[in-house]
């Protein structure tokens, strides 16, 4: 899989503390051989979100975005609302399964908003901000997504067959 990610943090984008969760994500996509296509952070501002994940996903450079951050309640939070305005596919699953096994460890996870979808064919996923929420929800969707981009750049026509 070819995958970008995106930190989307104010503090992180002012440079005013290190991206831990970024990091994170990629020690444990090269630990998979998953090869990253690009790497920014950028400050909590929905349209300039939804813009880069635009821009990225019409270049088709990627097969999957995660974005880590800003999922959760504070007025800044608005990840989802930047990756709902331009997705043009929901796919709840990966959430709800992000989600349902968080919550075996915190009962905090229910706070995160975080949403996953499709855009032509790059798929792009929300993840919290924290490193811990990072590597526990990443270990919970993994599996499924390498299957998920194979069909969605047409490379296997039927599943479970
Ligand atoms: N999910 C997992 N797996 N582990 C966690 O520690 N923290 C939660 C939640 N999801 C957490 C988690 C907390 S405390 C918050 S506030 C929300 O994610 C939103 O986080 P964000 O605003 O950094 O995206």
């Amino acid at each position: 899989m070819r995958v970008g990610i995106i930190t989307v943090s104010d503090r992180c984008s002012r440079q005013e503390c290190v991206d831990e969760s970024g990091k994170r994500i990629m020690d444990i996509l090269s630990e998979r051989n998953e090869e990253i296509a690009f790497y920014c952070t950028l400050p909590d501002e929905r349209t300039l979100v939804s813009n880069v994940l635009l821009q990225r996903c019409e270049e088709s450079i990627c097969d999957l975005i995660l974005t880590t951050g800003g999922t959760g309640f504070s007025p800044r939070d608005v990840t989802p609302e930047a990756t709902l305005d331009i997705i043009e596919r929901h796919v709840p699953g990966i959430p709800e399964e992000m989600r349902r096994v968080s919550m075996q460890k915190t009962p905090n996870a229910m706070l995160s908003r975080a949403v996953a979808g499709i855009r032509g064919r790059t798929l792009i996923v929300n993840l919290p901000g924290s490193v811990k929420a990072v590597t526990e929800c990443l270990e919970a969707i993994l599996p499924a997504l390498s299957h998920g981009i194979e069909v969605l750049r047409g490379e296997v026509g039927s599943c479970g067959r």
